[in-house]
This record gives C-alpha cells, sequence and structure tokens, in this order.
C-alpha cells in the first residue's frame, strides 16, 4: 500500500490533467515531497510540469485526484494551502508602474505583515541583489533579470514554508543566477522546502537534494539525487586545479575520458569498475595539484537520458 506522508508539504495523490481538447496532460501521479526537501522537477519540453505545478499552486484545476499542501487540500481549502506557499512563476506578473517598495509592502499586507517588518526582512535581501538604492524607483526601471530577483524577494518575505519556482534564472546572466543560487541555498539552509523547475542542469545539480523526473505526464523517477547518482554505471565529475593546466597534460587520463572545458575545469568519466579516489591520487602522482572536486551536472543529464528513453 502507498505511504503517504502526514503533513508532507507536498502530497500529489493519483493525480491526472485533462485539458479541455481531451490531451492527458498529468497521469495519475502520486509523490510526496518531504520537509527540507530541494526537490528539481525535470523533464524534456512538454512532459507535464508545468500542468502539474500549475495544479499544485491551485493556478489549474485538477481532473482527478488529490494535492495537499502541509495537510490541506488545495481544490478544497484553497486559501489556507496557498497560505504555506509562495510560487515564483516563469512571467513577470507586477504592476510595472509600482514603486519598488511598494510592491513588497503591498504583497506583505496580503500577508498580515506589517510595512515595517516587510523592510525589515527585504532589506538585506534587496541589498545582496543590488536593489536596495533603488526601492522608489518604479519597477519598470529595472532591467529583466533585477524584476526577476524582485520577484523572489517579494516571494520571500512572506517568509514561506514552502517555495515553488518556475524556472527562476532561465535567460539570467551568471551573476544574477549566482545571486539567486545563494539565496536560494541561505533559505534552503535555513528549513525552507523548495521545488523548483529547470532546464539547467548545473543548477539542478548545484542546489538540489532530490529529483523527480516527467515524462509524457508520468513520474519516471522520484529518489534523492544521491541515490540515483550511486545507481548509474558511470559517473561524472568536475576537477578543479590550483592552476591552469591543458588538454594535452591531461593525455595519460584517457581511460577516464578527461576532457578540458570552456570553465577551466577538467571533466572525468568513472565507470564501475574505477573509482574517484585512485583518479585523485593518479592526478597528484602527475604533479596536478586539485583545488575542488564536485559531480557534474553530467549525471543529471545521463539520468535524464536514461528515464526519458
Ligand atoms: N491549456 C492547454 N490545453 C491543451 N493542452 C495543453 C494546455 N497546456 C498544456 N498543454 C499540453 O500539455 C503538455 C504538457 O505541457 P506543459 O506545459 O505542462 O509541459 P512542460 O513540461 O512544462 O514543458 P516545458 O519544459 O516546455 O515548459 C503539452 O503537450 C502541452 O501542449
Ligand atoms: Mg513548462
Amino acid at each position: 500500500m502507498e505511504q503517504t506522508v502526514i503533513d508532507a508539504p507536498i502530497s500529489v495523490s493519483k493525480v491526472s490533467k485533462t485539458y479541455k481538447d481531451g490531451f492527458r496532460a498529468v497521469k495519475n501521479v502520486s509523490f510526496d515531497i518531504r520537509k527540507g526537501d530541494f526537490t528539481v522537477l525535470l523533464g524534456l519540453n512538454g512532459a507535464g510540469k508545468t500542468s502539474l505545478i500549475s495544479m499544485i499552486t491551485g493556478l489549474n484545476k485538477i481532473s482527478s485526484g488529490v494535492i495537499q499542501i502541509f495537510g490541506d487540500d488545495i481544490t478544497r481549502s484553497p486559501y489556507r494551502a496557498k497560505s504555506h506557499m509562495a510560487i515564483m512563476p516563469q512571467e513577470i506578473n507586477f504592476n510595472l508602474f509600482s514603486k519598488i517598495s511598494d510592491v513588497l509592502i503591498f504583497h506583505g499586507g496580503y500577508y498580515g505583515i506589517s510595512p515595517e517588518k516587510v523592510m525589515q526582512r527585504a532589506r538585506p535581501l534587496l541589498k545582496k541583489a543590488r536593489l536596495l538604492k533603488k526601492i522608489d524607483q518604479p519597477v519598470s526601471s529595472l532591467s529583466g533579470g533585477m524584476k526577476r530577483m524582485l520577484m523572489l524577494i517579494r516571494c520571500l518575505i512572506q517568509n514561506p514554508k514552502l517555495l515553488i519556482l518556475d524556472e527562476p534564472t532561465a535567460n539570467l546572466d551568471i551573476e544574477i543566477r549566482k545571486t539567486i543560487w545563494e539565496i536560494l541555498r541561505a533559505e534552503h539552509k535555513k528549513g525552507m522546502t523548495t521545488v523548483l523547475t529547470t532546464h539547467n542542469l548545473e543548477e539542478a545539480q548545484l542546489l538540489c537534494t532530490n529529483v523527480l523526473i516527467l515524462h509524457h505526464g508520468e513520474i519516471v523517477l522520484d529518489r534523492s539525487i544521491e541515490d540515483a547518482i550511486q545507481s548509474l554505471e558511470e559517473k561524472f565529475y568536475s576537477v578543479s586545479f590550483e592552476s591552469k593546466i591543458t588538454q594535452k597534460q591531461l593525455h595519460g587520463f584517457s581511460s577516464y575520458h578527461a576532457e578540458m572545458r570552456e570553465d577551466g575545469k577538467a571533466s572525468f568519466c568513472i565507470r564501475s569498475d574505477q573509482d574517484i579516489g585512485h583518479l585523485i591520487y593518479k592526478l597528484h602522482l602527475a604533479g596536478h595539484k586539485i583545488a575542488h572536486v564536485a559531480p557534474s551536472s553530467h549525471q543529471l543529464e545521463q539520468l535524464l537520458h536514461q528515464a526519458t528513453l
């Protein structure tokens, strides 16, 4: 029998979505998101991610099945269910003529937070995002990336227990992406459960603890990223070195498919009969001083590839 987690941040049980034209975008999907998870929802274009997220956040009607947010049914008690979560949709949805401070204060008021408290919570985030000096300017004066930062800050002033983000960093430059990653990491550390959709696997690998893969409307993988990667036959690592090295210097490492990348890091593939410790030792013997070793986003690429064959 399926076990549901009582008061899970998100509990999805046998949920389907059939659109008016008869197309079934989500098919009898069940899963739970646990407190403190940082989950990435992956899937190819058209897999059903936005359809699923829209039902979870109450923006789209569920055709059959039940979704609960911290135990509150999104269909029967939408107000209560929505009070637990903040949503950062993909499209910018501000009144562009409002001042930045007004956007935040208005949003806080909606959740019963005083203007003073709103600004107290927003100030360090605005500073981090280099928006503090602009708080008296209209939203229309911000760049596209700054508007997205403001959307994230608006989500966070209500101090949500659950944050849901639909492609939060699509088309943003690396600086803003990094700032968003830092903020999300810090909030997650404080205990916020987070779900995001992204096509950026590096982002997923850097931030997330769990992965859900949706394929043709069905969940084909629901695991911790660590477990899912353990199950792979080949594992990919990215290694950065203390001083610059060239592809030529990696010739002795062809059995690991060693490759220098544009970002100055090298990528290595470890088969099931090889091990990462041995590789590190060999690199050391070859005189290459290692600064950092991390699983690379190739792992998620492989998982996605295997799950969607
Ligand atoms: N309002 C609608 N009416 C009919 N079909 C729809 C509607 N919205 C979405 N679909 C279909 O449902 C399927 C899933 O779409 P959805 O937007 O959920 O995918 P997605 O996984 O979010 O894709 P992407 O990565 O491209 O954003 C697609 O085939 C899409 O055409
Ligand atoms: Mg989508």
